[in-house]
């Protein structure tokens, strides 16, 4: 395992950097990442390069058994970069300039930044090309924003002129046809900025693609020159979880070695176990393979405003946590808090005067276990019984209709996961390209951009035995975001059995409450943001309205399709209800959680080729006990555990159980 902190040495003075070394060594650091934000440091002048001092740090780490992840600095472009090629600057959607400062400033299509971008990273590729104490390149720092500026409006010309091949294709595709939009010349066809109204959903739509395509390509750029210079050296980038809403994710980390993301629980609001669980599902679920935080939240949040600090133990157990979801790399932001510069109080591991204080303890206690792990946990696999479907497409076409302000769809998908997350049997996040068939339950929210393949591979899963869940707002676009000319829930429409009569926006932010179809029981909770009215054909009614003009009209069915069965909810089932639905098809496609737990207690499993490792999570505030069965050897507290066993507040176990030949169900 890979754990250590993000250190910018360049902000201390270098008497200092040995005593850091040391005190990382304490803590069982293997691994800094270092240089992301240092081009001027690097590169004074065009051409003029200074790797000196960063060489020594890295001398000087290795020589405390600390090796380095690189950053390409391209995130926050020098001044006398910016100064030279204004048109480099980024362009907002009112078509004005951000003014210099900050970061992320730049326009990722403007050739002179990307031939600057190509000349520092080839610098740092060539110097520190065969050292072993540089062990990882990380591209840039969160990639994200949008730029409206010319160059982008022709490159995306371009991108559409390759999608569409013919103006007669996009204008039928778009159907420009509307307020009289149709394109004449490629060079009519305008970014979507602020106008006086909505764009054309086929625009909005594809001007989303074409942004994330956009990082993609320059993300690209970087990753060839570094995979020519310094072949075998891994690359990542540091991603910002489920949340983060205007790239594709999956597109974006294709050309990556491993992901990476930055994991801040208290940036604001009360931090949530089943949030933390998905964004980690996520960034696993995009190479199906383990993956590092980058950024780890390593003391109190904040810029302008100051967050509440970490509570004890908190920066630990979101470590673990990270871990038990396949975390193979746990790096802190950062080792030492800024005396200067916009992220004053993003405060890291120790304070602004650098003395050891609680965090730094509570970093060191974690090291010790994270060295008795070693190398445990490589390449072991997160076991997940069941998979969440996430459509960027969908994602990205909502954000331009979003309905109304309750049918959110990242929240509505977070809010099904908390009811899958629940029953400790694992969530693997899956792009719609990925294979279902391992999955007995897969969860698809709001599957609003459908075409043909998609529509096969879900019937083909269901028929297979597969139990797929859908919700309202399924198959109503097709992949130019334009309106199905079918009966809802469009191409999935005979799957589901259903045929969406008409729907209510519940924009007003109304429950409707619901009835049990079996017991005419009223269900717990009520039906929430959207509600179709649906007509039954071959499916059966699980759960009625009982309530507002279609009481009594089904709003959750069953359609049993070869061996396999489909949920369909008309509406966004509330908490209490996704989590009674979720309970209720767990028994019947026998999704079972490896240990018998109480609520409050999460349960993961990864295996690796010898052993499966048992992570057993408390985030609650009180103690919690479990039958842990016939046990086997605990790695945090090192002992032999067998039966019950309590697990305190914030408390985490690793039950080791060797694998037999007997293979794992
Ligand atoms: C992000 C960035 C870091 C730093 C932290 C704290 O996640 O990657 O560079 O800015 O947030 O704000
Ligand atoms: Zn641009």
């Amino acid at each position: 395992m890979y754990y250590g902190a993000d250190y910018y040495p360049e902000h201390w003075p270098e008497e200092r950097w040995d005593d850091d070394a040391r005190m990382m060594q304490a803590a069982g650091f293997n691994v800094v990442r270092m240089a992301e934000f240092a081009w001027t440091r690097m590169e004074p002048r065009e051409r003029e390069f200074n790797f000196a001092w960063l060489d020594r740090a890295i001398e000087l780490l290795a020589r405390y058994g600390i090796s380095s992840v690189l950053g390409t600095p391209t995130a926050a472009p020098p001044a006398w970069i910016m100064a030279a090629h204004p048109d480099a600057t980024l362009i907002r959607e009112d078509r004005q300039p951000v003014t210099y400062g900050s970061r992320r400033n730049y326009c990722p299509n403007n050739a002179a930044y990307r031939a600057h971008s190509a000349r520092i990273v080839r610098a740092m590729a060539e110097h520190y090309a065969g050292n072993p104490d540089v062990i990882g390149w990380q591209i840039d720092n969160e990639f994200g924003g949008r730029c409206y500026c010319p160059t982008c409006q022709a490159a995306f010309q371009r991108w559409l002129q390759e999608r569409y091949g013919s103006l007669g294709a996009l204008n039928a595709a778009w159907g420009t046809e509307f307020w009289s939009h149709i394109y004449t010349a490629w060079e009519q066809i305008p970014l979507p900025w602020s106008t006086t109204g909505v764009h054309n959903p086929g625009l909005a739509l594809n001007y989303r693609r074409f942004m994330s395509d956009s990082y993609v390509g320059y993300q690209r750029e970087q990753i060839d020159i570094l995979h020519e210079v310094c072949p075998g050296v891994p690359i990542t980038h540091n991603l910002m979880g489920f949340r983060y809403p205007n790239l594709d994710y999956f597109d974006l980390t294709e050309d990556l070695d491993w992901v990476s993301w930055d994991n801040y629980p208290r940036i604001r609001g009360v931090p949530d176990a089943a949030n933390r669980a998905l964004a980690h599902d996520t960034m696993r679920g995009l190479k199906n393979k383990p993956f590092w935080v980058m950024e780890e939240q390593g003391g109190p949040t904040g810029n302008a405003t100051v967050a509440l600090a970490p509570r004890p133990g908190e920066i630990p157990y979101w470590a673990w946590e990270a871990v038990a979801h396949g975390a193979d790399g746990i790096v802190y932001f950062r080792w030492r808090t800024a005396r200067f510069g916009a992220e004053e109080y993003w405060h890291g591991i120790l304070d602004h005067h650098g003395e050891p204080g609680r965090r730094y303890e509570e970093v060191k206690a974690m090291g010790r276990i994270v060295q008795r792990l070693g190398d445990k946990l490589k390449d072991s696999a997160v076991r997940a019984q069941t998979a969440m479907l996430l459509s960027y497409d969908s994602r990205f076409a909502f954000q331009n209709q979003p309905h109304n302000p309750h049918l959110d769809y990242p929240n509505v998908f977070a809010e099904l996961y908390r009811a899958l997350w629940k029953l400790n049997a694992g969530v693997d996040i899956v792009s719609p390209a990925a294979d279902l068939s391992a999955y007995k339950v897969v969860v698809a929210p709001m599957l609003y951009i459908v075409d043909e393949a998609l529509a096969n591979k879900l019937r083909d899963y269901v028929s297979q035995g597969g139990a797929l869940v859908l919700t309202c707002r399924t198959g109503v676009m097709d992949v130019d975001n334009m309106v199905v000319d079918q009966q809802l829930p469009g191409l999935l429409g005979e799957l589901c059995g259903v045929v969406v009569d008409e729907y209510d926006s519940l924009e007003d932010g109304r429950t409707v409450p619901l009835q049990w179809a079996e017991d005419l029981e009223d269900v717990a909770g009520g039906a929430t943001a959207w509600a179709d009215v649906l007509s039954l054909r071959e499916a059966e009614a699980l759960a009625y309205y009982a309530g507002e003009y279609y009481a009594g009209v089904p709003a959750v069915t069953r359609n049993r399709v070869g061996k396999g069965q489909v949920i369909y909810a008309g509406t966004v089932p509330d908490a209490a209800v996704a989590q009674s639905l979720m309970a209720r098809l767990a028994v019947e496609a026998g999704v079972t959680s490896p240990l018998e737990a109480e609520p409050g207690l999460e349960v993961v499993e990864r295996i690796a080729e010898k052993a499966r490792y048992l992570f057993i999570l408390n985030g609650g505030s009180d103690a919690i006990s479990v039958d842990v069965g016939s046990g086997g050897q605990e790695l945090v507290q090192d002992e032999t555990v067998s039966g019950v066993i309590h697990i305190p507040a914030l408390g985490v176990r690793i039950i080791e159980q060797p694998l037999g030949n007997s293979a794992i169900d």
